[in-house]
């Protein structure tokens, strides 16, 4: 994929207006998707922030959109996207973020890899490696943020967003947001990982950092933020406004607050309120109207909290 060519990061908007679904199709499908998993809309964004231990949202397939299709990847709108190495239109293609979740998550999608760490849609955990293993990713480029190390970039369409996510946020009087790390290569996370083993011992390691290659930071895809100024740690964000504002709206930009309480017997780790992961607006906006606490829950994939092997 030439994530040069990707398209800049659009202006947020309301999972109801997304590009591929007529405005009267999407009410209609997020309205029956909603009161089937009984979770009214008030109630699922007022719960963000209060995951349930243990609960696994059951999210019926909904086939909307223009792409309800029996096999969504011999449409040639899907096939185009693909080969453009574009996330968005692949989504859109699909028939909106819901309808391209229901269908990778029903094993619908063989032409969508989720072990793929170029696009929005990948999953890395403690079961899924990243492959490559030492993964780069391209462009990087500096977040727009006040960084507290010297590990500020992102993925460039992830810096962009999370720059927006920022003046935003401002913007609604909650104050300055900045990052402590974004990107982090294989060869950094070796150093991290191992840094937290010699201060905590390795069972504590393993709930608050991936070991190397299993990093959602080695995708460009996630940053841990930090409120500034002066800015404080990562451990303290979750009890400030920036951190009540970003687990309300974090999804608005394209991104998920990846580590919810509640979710640790999932993914393994403990609570991370700062970590935030970009999965691109569409995505974002199916996993908020979903009440989803974890992507494995997302995409219907195993739990995993413990390494393989
Ligand atoms: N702290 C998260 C789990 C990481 O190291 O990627
Ligand atoms: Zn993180």
């Amino acid at each position: 994929m030439d994530l040069a060519r990707q398209p800049q990061h659009a202006p947020p908007r309301s999972p109801l207006r997304g590009p591929a679904l007529p405005i009267g199709i999407a009410v209609t499908a997020i309205g029956m998707l909603m009161s089937l998993v009984s979770i009214p809309a008030g109630e699922a964004a007022a719960d963000h922030r209060m995951p349930q231990p243990g609960l696994v949202v059951e999210v019926p397939s909904v086939q909307v959109g223009a792409t309800a299709a029996a096999d969504p990847c011999a449409e040639k709108t899907v096939t185009d996207a693909i080969a453009a190495g574009d996330d968005s239109a692949t989504i859109a293609a699909f028939g909106g973020g819901e309808s391209f979740r229901a269908a990778v998550a029903a094993g619908n999608a063989p032409c969508i890899s989720l072990s793929d760490p170029r696009h929005v849609w990948v999953v890395v955990n403690k079961a899924r490696p990243l492959d490559p293993i030492d993964f780069t990713p391209q462009p990087l480029a500096a977040a727009p943020l006040q960084v507290t190390t010297g590990s500020g970039q992102a993925r460039a369409d992830v810096a962009a967003a999370v720059g927006e996510m920022a003046a935003a946020a401002a913007a609604d009087g909650v104050g300055q947001i900045g990052a402590n790390n974004g990107y982090r290569s294989y060869d950094l996370q070796v150093r991290t990982y191992a840094t937290h083993v010699r201060s905590e011992g390795q069972a504590h390691a393993d709930a608050a950092s991936a070991r190397a290659g299993h990093s959602e930071h080695q995708t460009g895809l996630a940053l841990d933020l930090v409120a500034c100024a002066p800015c404080g740690g990562i451990d303290a964000f979750g009890a400030t406004p920036q951190g009540a504002w970003v687990a309300a709206h974090a999804w608005e930009y394209g991104f998920i607050v990846r580590y919810e309480s509640g979710s640790t017997g999932v993914t393994g780790y403990m609570p991370e309120p700062w970590h935030v992961r970009y999965v691109g607006t569409e995505l974002a906006a199916a996993y908020h109207a979903g009440g989803y606490h974890s992507l494995e829950e997302f995409f219907g994939l195993p739990a995993a909290p413990d390494y393989v092997g």
